[in-house]
């Protein structure tokens, strides 16, 4: 049974639209790979859980093995393995809550506000990176406050910004646009991945690869 589970959470639905444009990017700068950096937002790394969290109950979590992944992780994890780049986890000074609904008020709190919580990671030296794949599980139809402030934080003229997200439903919605309104000399590409959980396909290296 708890094989099971784990198999079923370990599956995502993955529609992919489009991938010619970033994941070429990607394919191009194989062999100086320093310059591509994987930017990642996710509940996991974020969140204090406990050892023993059932991660059925937890919506938005994987867990294989002992190892506890979130959503976006799992994929940034993936574009890691593929392309060699560097891995940049988006962390905030302040973790958020491990249970859902808690999560949730936490969440919401910040977006009504407009909240650009602080940020506890930086990239030392931004300029060294001219591809920059950026990933985060869609909060409220958007990006999640703490994007927000990555985004305001740094100056990406000039560089190739993939953004791959993981949602519930609703796929991108309007993120590239204010990525792009963030980042207005930035050239946001489209075509990143987008997995959702409600259609049941594994993501798998291969995918990565195309
Ligand atoms: C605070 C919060 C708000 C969310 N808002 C949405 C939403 O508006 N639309 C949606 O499809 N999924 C929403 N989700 C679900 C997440 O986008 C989804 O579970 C994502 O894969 C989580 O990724 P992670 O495990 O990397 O954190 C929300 C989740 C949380 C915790």
């Amino acid at each position: 049974m708890k094989r099971t589970w784990i198999a079923g959470l370990l599956l995502f639905a993955l529609v992919l639209s489009g991938l010619d444009t970033g994941y070429a990017i990607a394919a191009e700068s194989q062999g100086t790979d320093s310059n591509i950096l994987i930017v990642y937002f996710s509940r996991v790394g974020n969140t204090d859980f406990l050892d023993d969290i059932d991660a059925v109950t937890s919506a938005s979590l994987l867990k294989d093995g002992d190892k506890l992944y979130g959503n976006t992780q799992y994929v940034a994890a993936m574009i890691q393995q593929r392309t060699g780049g560097d891995l940049f986890l988006i962390e905030t000074e302040e973790k958020y809550p491990s249970v859902y609904e808690q999560i949730d008020e936490q969440g919401g709190e910040e977006h009504r506000n407009r909240v650009r919580p602080k940020l506890a990671s930086h990239v030392d030296s931004m300029d060294d990176y001219s591809v920059i794949f950026l990933g985060y599980p869609i909060w409220y139809y958007d990006l999640p406050m703490a994007v927000y402030s990555f985004l305001e934080e740094y100056d990406l003229s000039g560089k190739a910004i993939i953004p791959f997200v993981t949602s519930g439903a609703s796929g991108f919605t309007g993120t590239l646009d204010t990525i792009q309104e963030l980042q207005p000399n930035a050239d946001v590409r489209p075509g990143g991945f987008d997995v959702k959980h409600s259609k049941v396909a594994e993501v798998k290296q291969e995918d990565v690869d195309k």
